[in-house]
């Protein structure tokens, strides 16, 4: 993998071309990011473009494809030596299968199924909005999310990740979790808790998609040159503290 300085741009190797690709196209030039191949469905079915030849001179991988390119896509880059970020959501399921791969390689991937930095503060008031109503078991916590209609996993990934940060206050009571795909909508998610007298909300919408694709290419400068396996949150920490 060649080393990467904080003097030149990073060398990115996008892999998938649809919405996020063609906005992670538009910044990375203002963000200290080089986009210097494109691998499209057509040229990489099963992983067939990522070979040595093509990712000689490329720092970091960036995926935004479909969840069933995604441990494929690691499996061949990590064996590369390249460095990845993970955007893609609805794979989770092989989390595990992923890691034995960063691992065993010794390769560095950030994963998140938000790169929104707002996102991640969301997670952060949600945790201690359920601590609160926990105490409270007349409300009733639930999810709810909303995308464009072309998405393909449902519930979205940052549903599945706000139920899992905040399922844990409430034990053993199922926090609902329900998912509308309608027209253009970025990306909005709610977590609520509900009560006979009152409703309180908590709220995220994505305005575009510009949140997420700063988060990657953030992501993307990061992980360059390191090793293992990160979420989104783990390079906010760590960069916060240099
Ligand atoms: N983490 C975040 O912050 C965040 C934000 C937004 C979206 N997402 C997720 O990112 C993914 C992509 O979103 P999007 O809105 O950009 O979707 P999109 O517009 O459908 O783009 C995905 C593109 O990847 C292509 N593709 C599929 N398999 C591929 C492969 N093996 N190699 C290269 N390209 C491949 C698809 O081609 P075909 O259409 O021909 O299959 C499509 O053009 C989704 O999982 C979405 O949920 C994450």
């Amino acid at each position: 993998m060649p080393a990467a300085t904080e003097n030149r741009a990073i060398r990115l190797a996008l892999l998938g071309y649809g919405k996020m690709g063609k906005m992670l196209a538009q910044l990375a030039p203002e963000r200290g990011c080089e986009v210097c191949a494109i691998l499209e469905i057509d040229r990489n079915a099963d992983g067939a473009a990522i070979t040595r030849e093509n990712f000689k001179d490329i720092d970091v991988a960036v995926d935004f494809t479909v969840p069933g390119a995604v441990v494929e896509n690691v499996r061949r880059l990590a064996a590369l030596g390249v460095n990845i970020v993970v955007g893609t959501t609805g794979w989770n399921d092989h989390l595990a299968e992923v890691r034995a791969i960063i691992e065993k390689t010794g390769a560095g991937m950030v994963y998140a199924p938000n790169f929104s930095i707002g996102v991640q503060l969301f997670y952060r008031i949600a945790r201690a909005a359920a601590e609160q109503f926990s105490r409270f078991p007349h409300y009733a916590p639930y999810v709810i999310e909303a995308h464009h209609q072309a998405k393909k996993d449902a519930p979205s990934g940052t549903a599945l990740e706000l139920k899992r940060q905040v399922q844990p206050f409430f034990g053993s009571r199922e926090i609902p979790v329900s998912s509308v795909r309608a027209g253009f909508i970025p990306g909005a998610h709610e977590l609520g808790f509900d009560s006979e007298a009152d409703t309180l909300i908590v709220r995220h919408t994505a305005r575009s998609r510009r949140g997420f694709a700063e988060g990657a290419l953030l992501a993307a400068r990061w992980v360059a040159g390191k090793q293992g396996l990160f979420t989104f949150a783990d390079v906010l920490e760590l960069s916060k503290e240099g």
